[in-house]
């Protein structure tokens, strides 16, 4: 099995090595920069108005409260194996290759349908503002219900085109862009707030209702097949709120994808995963309450709708602010998930656990071509085709796993290598990694059935696709081979000798 120890060696070769200059501040501004977009941007509408009410705040701190949980954990792995390649690489070091394998092939949930996610998002502003200034585009071609989304297309190849050159967004750029989002959404929260009504609050918790007829059988939350009744609103629409807000929080765990680069991980690195992912939490619950104040839950645009709030109260110029604002926001994440995902098949293709020619490196660029250009073909494609809150949903449920599986990792490690040092640690370990693992598994019963069909039937191709390649093909399997081959040939020569 790699070690942990082998894989910390590989950061160090010296052709290999990444410079190590970000700090606790810049792994922050970082994480904030791939944690706000179409979450708090778009998703907040969808949920109020159909699943929480004004009690959508509840959802994000539920959410927020959930990944908390497993940021620690994640904070303990990056502090103890700081390696790029987050999850993938944490799991080859410590719990061997079928796992590995299978977060590899769970992130893609995360990252690529993340991408895909976050591009309808962009769409859904970008339509916004060109009905601010102009002619919005027809609904056909952009939006929740179009045929073919070509915004949302346009911007996820734009992204693809941007990573295979290797134009890499200088931190100054990124430190800007991150500076216009926050500035956009305190500007929400700030100006908004005089613009909220009491009566928009009342009732703060809308009564439970059942899932509306006809939406019932596969668009039932799982929980719902042991007997638990959910329906939409009241408490259960809070929770079953939370686990599709959720996707607002993403990201964090990718900051664990720096630790190459950061100057001091194992200080560092907890504090940036952390301290991002409270930032993004304050910042979260205070824009929906802001905004279910401003315009009544049921009102609420499911495509723009903190823009849409202003332009409802009569500032049009707010809202022309906001969709600037949130574009320029969203492409930042558009492009670190794209990023992130080619980076980790890049790694799983180094590791012969897919093709190792997918992962070849453009001898002018110097990126991994080939594989960001499928992953953004593919990212186009769903975006182009899926609805917003389906691809969200399984970004979430495959989010949410890897997330146990981290979790369940943290205490397998503390097992097998009491001995390596850990800057950070979990605090009440195997409790807090277990209420992290049932908190994680609870949020995931309150997905559709639909969606848990969906990600049953994507862990079951990868299943065969390890079964029919990696597992034969990886080095592990190669290095094994070499080992055989060269005892055999050991073997041979000493009969040999002993014969002649
Ligand atoms: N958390 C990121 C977003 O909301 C993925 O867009």
């Amino acid at each position: 099995m790699k070690s942990v120890e082998d894989s910390i060696r590989d950061t160090e070769q010296r052709e290999h090595r990444l410079k190590k200059n970000l700090s606790a501040l810049d792994l922050t501004v970082f994480g904030v920069g791939v944690i706000i977009g179409t979450g708090i941007f778009v998703l907040t509408g969808e949920v109020a108005k159909t699943t929480a009410g004004p009690a959508v705040a509840l959802s994000f701190v539920i959410a927020g409260v959930v990944c908390a949980l497993a940021a620690v954990c994640y904070a303990e792995f990056a502090s103890t194996v700081p390696v790029a390649g987050s999850a993938y690489t944490f799991s080859y070091a410590t719990l061997g290759e079928v796992l590995a394998w299978i977060i590899g092939w769970d992130l893609v949930l995360e990252l690529a349908l993340g991408a895909a996610t976050v591009s309808v998002g962009w769409s859904g502003y970008l339509n916004q503002l060109l009905e601010d200034v102009a002619t919005p585009l027809p609904t056909s071609i952009a939006g929740e219900d179009a045929t073919v989304n070509i915004p949302a297309m346009v911007i996820a190849l734009v992204m693809t085109g941007v990573l295979v050159l290797g134009i890499k967004l200088s931190s100054r750029v990124t430190s800007v862009i991150v500076a216009v989002k926050v500035v956009i959404v305190l500007f929400i929260v700030v100006v908004g707030f005089f613009y909220t009504k009491a009566d928009n609050y009342s009732p703060f918790v809308p009564p439970a209702e059942p899932t509306p007829e006809g939406e019932g059988g596969w668009k039932r939350p799982l929980i719902e097949l042991l007997g638990i009744t959910q329906g939409t609103f009241g408490w259960g629409g809070i929770i079953a709120g939370a686990s599709i807000v959720f996707f607002a929080f993403i990201g964090f765990d990718i900051v664990a994808t720096a630790a190459e680069e950061t100057r001091n991980p194992k200080r560092d690195l907890p504090r940036g995963i952390i301290g991002s992912l409270l930032v993004c939490t304050l910042l979260y619950v205070a824009v929906s309450l802001v905004v279910v104040g401003m315009q009544p839950y049921d009102e609420l645009s499911v495509t723009a709708p903190l823009a849409d709030a202003f332009s409802s109260v009569g500032l049009t110029w707010a809202s022309t602010l906001i969709s600037v604002g949130a574009l320029a926001g969203l492409t930042s994440v558009v492009m670190i998930l794209l990023l992130g995902q080619s980076r980790i098949l890049f790694a799983m293709s180094r590791d012969h656990l897919l093709p190792p020619s997918l992962g070849a490196v453009h001898p002018r660029y110097g990126t991994p071509y080939r594989i960001t250009i499928a992953t953004g073909v593919v990212v186009a494609l769903l975006a182009g085709f899926l609805p917003i809150s389906t691809l969200a949903e399984l970004v979430n449920i495959g989010t949410l796993f890897a997330f146990v599986l981290v979790s369940i990792a943290v205490i397998v490690l503390r097992r097998t290598r009491p001995d390596l040092p850990r800057a950070f640690r979990v605090p009440l370990v195997p409790l807090l990694p277990i209420v992290s693992v049932l908190a994680c598994l609870y949020l995931m019963a309150n997905l559709p059935i639909e969606t848990w069909v969906r990600f049953l039937i994507w862990m079951a191709l990868g299943a065969v696709v390890y079964a029919v390649y990696g597992r034969r093909r990886s080095r592990l399997a190669g290095e094994e081979g070499v080992a055989a081959a060269a005892r055999e040939v050991d073997d041979r020569a000493a009969r040999g000798s002993g014969g002649g």
